[in-house]
């Protein structure tokens, strides 16, 4: 038998093309943007997972994520290298894991404490953290496209809180 052909583009995206959202945007201001309507729509406890090559715009997202959900700076952690926390309303916890080697070092580091806690959880390299990320998440992949400054960005919800995060952002949308 041939292998069936695959229904969907998107490798990441488990919950189907009806609630996957894909957003194109020409500037670093345009993905700063989105991602601070996104934060208007998080609250404490939601992870929001990053996935997109060396420069993809990650870090721009996640800092309209932190300002969107009323955080705005942002300190290194004390205590985890690869942290950093924007502080507010609420506290979103920045995870870039581009340096880790294996994921046995995020247990090590203490990555599960953050992923346990009260404030926002938004991981960059997020592909590294799989085995420990929650069933629910929202997965967003970050793609280069032709010209260089348009990036597609892919919302691909787990779970029906996600599902309902991405409905609110498509719904805005216009
Ligand atoms: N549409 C766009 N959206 C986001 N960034 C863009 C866009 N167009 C150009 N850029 C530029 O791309 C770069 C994105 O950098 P950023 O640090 O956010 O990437 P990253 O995915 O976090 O990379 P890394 O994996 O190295 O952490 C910035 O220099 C930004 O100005
Ligand atoms: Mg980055």
């Amino acid at each position: 038998m041939p292998n069936p052909e695959p229904r969907t583009p998107g490798r990441e995206s488990v919950s189907g093309p009806a609630s996957e959202l894909r957003l194109h945007t020409a500037t670093p201001e345009q993905t700063e943007a989105l991602g601070r309507r996104l934060g208007g729509l998080l609250r404490a406890g939601d992870v929001i997972a990053l996935s997109g090559d060396l420069g993809a715009g990650k870090t721009v997202l996640a800092r309209g994520i932190a300002a969107g959900a009323g955080a705005a700076g942002h300190v290194a952690s004390p205590t985890f290298t690869f942290l950093r926390e924007y502080h507010g309303a609420v506290t979103v916890y920045h995870v870039d894991l581009f340096r880790l080697d294996r994921p046995q070092q995020l247990e090590d580091l203490g990555l599960d404490e953050v992923l346990d806690g009260n404030g926002i959880v938004v991981l960059e390299w997020a592909e590294k953290a799989r085995p420990l990320l929650p069933p629910e998440h929202l997965w967003i992949t970050i793609r280069f496209m032709n010209g260089e400054d348009t990036r597609q960005l892919v919302f691909s919800p787990k779970g029906a809180r996600y599902a309902d995060v991405v409905a609110r952002l498509r719904s805005r949308e216009s």
